[in-house]
């Protein structure tokens, strides 16, 4: 019986925080071994908000040495760049070209983005169709990844449908895998975590700068409990192990904050080591790698593709 294909991807928009790690990359990590694994760098998505070439640069290195150092073995996953296989965005013109405007409209992270102010490029708005690409063009059944993309995978079901239907059985349906507590992790200030509110734990941040954001925390002086720290405390431990601590601690933010500082330190400083022992050059070379594999799938699938729709001759 051949695997089933899990994939998924983060955007290199900026140094990744503990809610990418708990929501996105941990739950990777315990399931990739049993399944044929991609992780791929989002840096096509990421142009929709990035504008400066040395910043995409040095992120789109600095994301891959994150996957490096949390443990994902290139051995056993294939790790790859979106704009190194060029099918990506051959496959998401071919979506755009089935769906309408008013259904990519009613996309949340298109519509929150537009609300904060954020710049509506074409190519926010068209963001869906290259995310279904990604996951629809290698056959995947689940993507692992945080609450705030169930309705993104949503639409790439409702892409494969649409392609069927139009033009036969081509895609897999994929199921989200949202793991339930660590849904969606708060920031510092209460709201969702997010390199883009700047209210983010820099999951590789120095043990400093660890501490100095955990004691930034905003709480609630109308509990006892901390809210916002008790919820960024749920990703790391069990709720029977937290009802203890903060029982015994009741009232005393400074004793709570000092704890889950020193969880959250326990779980990267291992990693932290790690990373820093990556190169460039060894980056480099896993995208090298991972990105002819994944290319040499891509194209037999495209292959298939082109066929269907009448673009081969
Ligand atoms: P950000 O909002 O920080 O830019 P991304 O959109 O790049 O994060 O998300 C990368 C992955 O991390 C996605 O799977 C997303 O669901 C997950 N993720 C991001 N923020 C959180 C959070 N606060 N809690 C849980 N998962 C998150
Ligand atoms: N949109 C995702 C995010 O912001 C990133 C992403 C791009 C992705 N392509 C993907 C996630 C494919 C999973 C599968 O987090």
């Amino acid at each position: 019986m051949t695997k089933r294909r899990l994939l998924t991807g983060l955007q290199p928009s900026g140094p990744l925080h503990i809610g990418n790690y708990f929501g996105a990359l941990k739950p990777f990590l315990s399931m990739y071994e049993e399944y044929e694994s991609m992780l791929m760098v989002a840096d096509y998505h990421a142009l929709t908000t990035q504008k400066n070439p040395e910043e995409l640069r040095r992120n789109t290195l600095d994301i891959v040495k994150d996957y490096l150092a949390i443990g994902i073995d290139p051995k056993k996953a294939v790790i790859f760049r979106q704009s190194d296989v060029p099918e990506h965005m051959e496959l998401a013109w071919i979506f755009q070209c089935l769906v309408t405007v008013p259904f990519l409209e009613r996309a949340h992270a298109y519509k929150d983005k537009v609300a904060k102010g954020l710049e509506a490029n074409a190519g926010l708005f068209a963001y869906p169709m290259l995310m279904a690409a990604d996951i629809l063009l290698y056959d995947t059944d689940i993507v692992p990844v945080g609450e705030d993309q169930r309705q993104h995978i949503e639409y790439a079901r409702e892409a494969a449908v649409k392609f069927n239907n139009a033009y036969g059985d081509t895609f897999k349906e994929p199921r989200e895998k949202i793991l339930r507590g660590v849904a969606t992790i708060p920031g510092v200030d209460g709201k969702k975590m997010s390199k883009s509110y700047g209210n983010t734990i820099p999951l590789f941040g120095s043990k400093e700068e660890i501490r100095r954001t955990v004691m930034s925390i905003v709480t609630d002086s109308k509990g006892e409990s901390p809210e916002i720290v008790y919820a960024i405390h749920s990703s790391l431990k069990g709720r029977e192990e937290l009802s203890e601590l903060y029982k015994t601690n009741r009232g005393n933010y400074k004793a709570l904050k000092e704890a889950l500082f020193a969880d959250i330190e326990r779980e990267v400083a291992p990693m932290r080591e790690k990373r820093a022992s990556i190169g460039d050059e060894d980056v480099k070379g896993v995208l090298a790698e991972g990105s002819k594999s994944a290319r040499k799938l891509a194209q037999m699938k495209m292959k298939f593709v082109r066929e269907k729709i009448g673009i081969a001759l």
